[in-house]
Order: C-alpha cells, then sequence, then structure tokens
C-alpha cells in the first residue's frame, strides 16, 4: 500500500497503536500529523520520523477548539488532510456504576465519544471539499456487550461505532470511506492499567494473549484501500480470521 502524496492526522500517537500507526503509514509514505497531550513524546516520535514526513501536535481531543485547531495545523503544514484515525481513547479510572465517580465517568465520554465527534465534525468540511477521505476509528468488543466495571468504557465505544455509522450514512456519496477496527486486546499502556485493575476476565489474561501494536497498524493501513469497503460504515474486527487473512497476518 502506497501511501505517497497522502497525510494521515493520527490521534493518541504517543504510545501505543498510535505511535505503531504513525511509523507503518510514514514506512508506506504518508505524511503524518501527531495527535496526544503529550507534547514531549509527539515531539520525539515526530523527530524519528523526520521532520518533513511528521509533525507533531501537542492537543487534548476532549475539547473541540484544540481539535480544530489540531486540524488547522495539519492542512498548514501538509496542504491537506486524506486521513483521519481516530484513536485516543483512555479506560481509568475503571469502577462498578455503583461507586463510579459521575465527574471522571463523564470524563472518559467526552475522551471517547466525544473526542471522536470532534475528529470527524472537525475534518469532514476540509475533507468534503476536497472530494474525500478516510475517517477510521479504534473501536472495541466493548461496544456490543457489557464487561464488569467498564461502563463508561463500554458506553463510549458503542456510541463511537454509531459515529461512524453516521459518518457513512451522511457523507458515503461525497467521498467519504467511514470504517471502525475493534483490534481484540493489544499490549500497551491500556491493557497495563486493566492488568493492574485485577476486576474481570480481560484483567486476567496473559500477555501473551494480546496481538502486538503493528499489527493494528496494518490493518489501518490496509482499510485505506479499496479492498476494504464491502466494509464502509462497518466495524471490521481483527479477531477474526477472514480479516487477518485478508491484511496479510495470518
Ligand atoms: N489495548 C487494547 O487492548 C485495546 C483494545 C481495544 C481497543 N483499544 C483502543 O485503542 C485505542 C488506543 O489505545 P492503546 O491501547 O494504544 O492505549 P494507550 O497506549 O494507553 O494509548 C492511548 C493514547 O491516547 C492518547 N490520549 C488519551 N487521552 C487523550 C486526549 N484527551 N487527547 C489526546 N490524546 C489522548 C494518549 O496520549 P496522551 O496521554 O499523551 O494524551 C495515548 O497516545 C483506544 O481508543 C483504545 O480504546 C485498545
Amino acid at each position: 500500500m502506497d501511501m505517497t502524496g497522502k497525510v494521515a492526522m493520527i490521534t493518541g500517537a504517543s504510545r501505543g497503536i498510535g505511535a505503531a500507526a504513525a511509523r507503518r503509514f510514514a514506512k508506506a509514505g504518508a505524511k503524518v500529523a501527531l495527535v496526544a497531550r503529550s507534547a514531549e513524546a509527539v515531539a520525539d516520535l515526530a523527530g524519528e520520523i523526520g521532520g518533513d514526513q511528521a509533525v507533531a501536535i501537542p492537543c487534548d481531543i476532549s475539547r473541540y477548539w484544540e481539535v480544530e485547531h489540531a486540524v488547522r495545523n495539519c492542512v498548514t503544514a501538509f496542504g491537506r488532510i486524506d486521513v483521519l484515525i481516530n484513536n485516543a481513547g483512555v479506560i481509568e479510572p475503571i469502577a462498578h456504576m455503583a461507586e463510579a465517580d459521575p465527574e471522571s465517568w463523564g470524563q472518559v465520554i467526552d475522551i471517547n465519544l466525544k473526542g471522536v465527534f470532534h475528529g470527524m465534525r472537525a475534518v469532514l468540511p476540509e475533507m468534503l471539499e476536497q472530494g474525500g477521505g478516510t475517517v477510521l476509528t479504534i473501536g472495541s468488543g466493548a461496544a456490543h456487550g457489557p464487561v464488569e466495571a467498564w461502563s463508561h468504557y463500554c458506553a463510549s465505544k458503542a456510541g463511537a461505532l454509531m459515529l461512524t455509522r453516521m459518518a457513512d450514512k451522511e457523507n458515503r456519496e461525497r467521498g467519504i470511506r467511514a470504517l471502525s477496527l475493534s483490534p481484540g486486546t493489544v499490549a500497551t499502556q491500556m491493557q497495563r492499567e486493566i492488568k493492574a485493575s485485577g476486576v474481570n476476565p480481560i484483567s486476567r489474561l496473559d500477555w501473551s494473549d494480546h496481538i502486538p501494536p503493528e499489527w493494528v497498524a496494518e490493518a489501518l493501513l490496509w482499510m485505506c484501500s479499496d479492498a476494504a469497503d464491502s466494509y464502509l460504515g462497518d466495524e471490521i474486527s481483527l479477531r477474526d480470521p477472514e480479516i487477518r487473512g485478508k491484511v496479510g497476518l495470518s
């Protein structure tokens, strides 16, 4: 998959899946805009990838004006935006509903759900004017069933999946490709936090059960190709052997 001449903005690019996606998209020739709150981490990664191919944009996706500013910075740096990867997300604080702090619960919704809307809202006008673009969102199996002590996370991921469906419904005919990817469990900081909670069966998985973030990056790259067009408006699962085969992971 050659991404030369394409520009991708990746949220949550400071580590984990987002950082792996940034490296993979850059290797495929794309210019990448790296968005996260940790300014130093995205600056380091932009330095590693190379100044002419990457730009670091410190941004908290829970604030719309910051996301709008990030998209403007990306377009100023590279002249366009072809791909948005809505990847940034959080799982803490993990808590049963009867004990959850309402303020903290709402902050997870602000990042995992409103942050996805903010990304879509900010890039869609730009992409529509360009004649098209791809909007990928990292979903989760948690969107489809309850997981103990994850009411914030499950609700946010279910809502984010609906945003992919909405983006597709309203914009497919105008060239927007919106898709969601449920990666399965991935060896990142988020799984360390889940393990430390010790609350549900996912926290008791062995570290070797998780896939590397590079596999998710490979799937995201594949989702930018026409080969994924039959899944527009939908969520694909990286647990699905057929999808792994199509991505080239098996
Ligand atoms: N790991 C898994 O097993 C798994 C499974 C299913 C889905 N996912 C999803 O995959 C995505 C990436 O997670 P990961 O596993 O790579 O976790 P991670 O290593 O904890 O990375 C999360 C990323 O999100 C960024 N982020 C968090 N809040 C943000 C905010 N308000 N504004 C901007 N960036 C923010 C973090 O950067 P800063 O802290 O620097 O802002 C970090 O770069 C998430 O959406 C997660 O829900 C993960």
